[in-house]
C-alpha cells in the first residue's frame, strides 16, 4: 500500500508553478513510479476526477484522470484511469462550454469557467507509450483542468463571473439543479 499524499491547497506557492517536462527514461524510475501510485490512491481517495503532481508538491508534467460514478461530479461521464505525462491540449476549433468546476485544491468552492469542448490531446502514458486522442465535452474540460495545474492556473484564474463562485453547500442549494439540467443537455448532445 503507497502512502497518500497531502493535497496542497490554494495559498500554497508550488501551485503556482510550471512543473518540469518528464524525460521518458525517468518513467522506469522507482520515483515516478511511486508518484504515479500515490497520485492514483490520493486522488480516489479524495473522490477527485483527477490529480496533478504540482497538487502534491511535485513538480513534473504527470497528471491523473479517472471518473467512474464520481460522488462529486455524479453528471460526469465515464473516464477509465488514465495517466497523462507531459501533455500538451490543443483546440480543435473554437467552441466552448460554461462547466461549473471545483477543485481538491481549492476546498469547498465551486465556480464556472469557459473550457474548449473539442481538444485535441497527446501524452505519454506511464509506460512512455505516446497518445493523441480527441477528447470533447466534459472529459475535454478534465483534461484542460488538470493541464492547468502543471502551468501553475487554478479554475479559479478562469472565472469571468465571481457571483458563479459558491461552497458545495450553497451549490447544492441553489445551482446544482440548473447546471445538471443544462449539462446533461449538453452531455447528451457531445456525448462525453
Ligand atoms: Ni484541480
Amino acid at each position: 500500500m503507497t502512502v497518500k499524499r497531502e493535497i496542497l491547497t490554494v495559498g500554497h506557492p508550488l501551485l503556482r508553478e510550471r512543473a518540469r517536462e518528464v524525460d521518458p527514461d525517468e518513467l522506469a524510475s522507482k520515483e515516478i513510479r511511486a508518484l504515479i501510485d500515490d497520485l492514483v490512491d490520493t486522488m480516489r481517495a479524495a473522490n477527485g476526477a483527477g490529480l496533478a503532481a504540482t497538487q502534491v508538491g511535485e513538480m513534473v508534467r504527470i497528471a491523473v484522470i479517472e471518473v467512474d460514478h464520481n460522488p462529486r461530479y455524479p453528471y460526469k461521464p465515464k473516464i477509465p484511469l488514465t495517466v497523462v505525462v507531459n501533455p500538451v491540449i490543443e483546440p480543435l476549433d473554437d467552441e466552448l462550454v460554461e462547466i461549473n468546476e471545483g477543485c481538491l485544491s481549492v476546498p469547498n468552492l465551486r465556480g464556472n469557467v469557459m473550457r474548449h469542448v473539442n481538444v485535441r490531446v497527446r501524452h505519454l502514458d506511464r509506460e512512455g507509450t505516446a497518445h493523441d486522442d480527441v477528447r470533447r465535452g466534459l472529459t475535454a474540460g478534465t483534461f484542460q483542468h488538470e493541464c492547468d495545474h502543471l502551468d501553475g492556473r487554478l479554475f479559479l484564474d478562469r472565472v469571468e463571473d465571481t457571483t458563479t463562485l459558491a461552497t458545495w453547500e450553497q451549490f447544492e442549494r441553489f445551482h446544482r439543479k440548473a447546471f445538471v439540467e443544462r449539462i446533461t443537455a449538453f452531455v447528451e448532445r457531445v456525448g462525453s
